[in-house]
């Protein structure tokens, strides 16, 4: 049977509940991804222009490195990650970790919680980060699920094995 692994970022708890949401419902194992450097809550200020997170995520050069205590997904044959939306992209350490995944092979699908904004920019930016690594993988169409009754349509809508 095909294992599916769950992976999420998540600063204040929002992409952790449909994380596990999404984990149940797809009988797959579950992790969490950490930051190398923590993120405090003045880092998180969006209305703040010098906060941590305004000035990485409006550099495009800017790589954010996460913890390596990330799992080995060698055994898996679906990944899918959570993440929150910092101004209309994933934090950049997710980034950091498809450049850590060997995800060659690997059905990838991608979520997010945010305050409204939707998936495609952050879409773009998966694209670009699995092309980069040239890696052989699937890219599903990800989705903002902002809501438990999002989550049941997305999963219908992915190509897994
Ligand atoms: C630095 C920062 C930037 C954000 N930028 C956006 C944004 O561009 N669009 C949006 O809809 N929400 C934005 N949000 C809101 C988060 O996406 C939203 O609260 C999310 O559910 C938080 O998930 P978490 O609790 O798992 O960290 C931002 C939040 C932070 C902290």
């Amino acid at each position: 049977m095909a294992k599916t692994l769950v992976l999420y970022y998540s600063a204040t708890n929002t992409t952790k509940q449909i994380a596990k949401q999404v984990a149940q419902k797809l009988a797959a194992d579950i992790a969490e991804i950490h930051a190398a450097q923590p993120y405090t809550t003045a880092d998180l200020d969006w209305h703040d222009s010098t906060s941590r997170t305004s000035i990485e995520q409006h550099d495009h050069n800017s790589r954010v490195a996460i913890k390596e205590d990330f799992p080995d997904i060698s055994g898996y044959d679906n990944i899918v990650i959570g993440h929150p939306i910092w101004w209309a992209i994933p934090p950049r350490m997710i980034a950091d970790l498809i450049d850590k995944l060997d995800l060659n092979g690997k059905n990838l699908a991608l979520f997010a919680t945010s305050g409204g904004t939707n998936y495609d920019r952050s879409q773009s930016f998966i694209e670009r980060a699995i092309k980069e690594n040239n890696y052989d993988t699937k890219v599903n169409q990800g989705a903002v699920l902002n809501r438990a009754g999002q989550i049941d349509p997305w999963l219908a809508s992915l190509s897994l094995a």
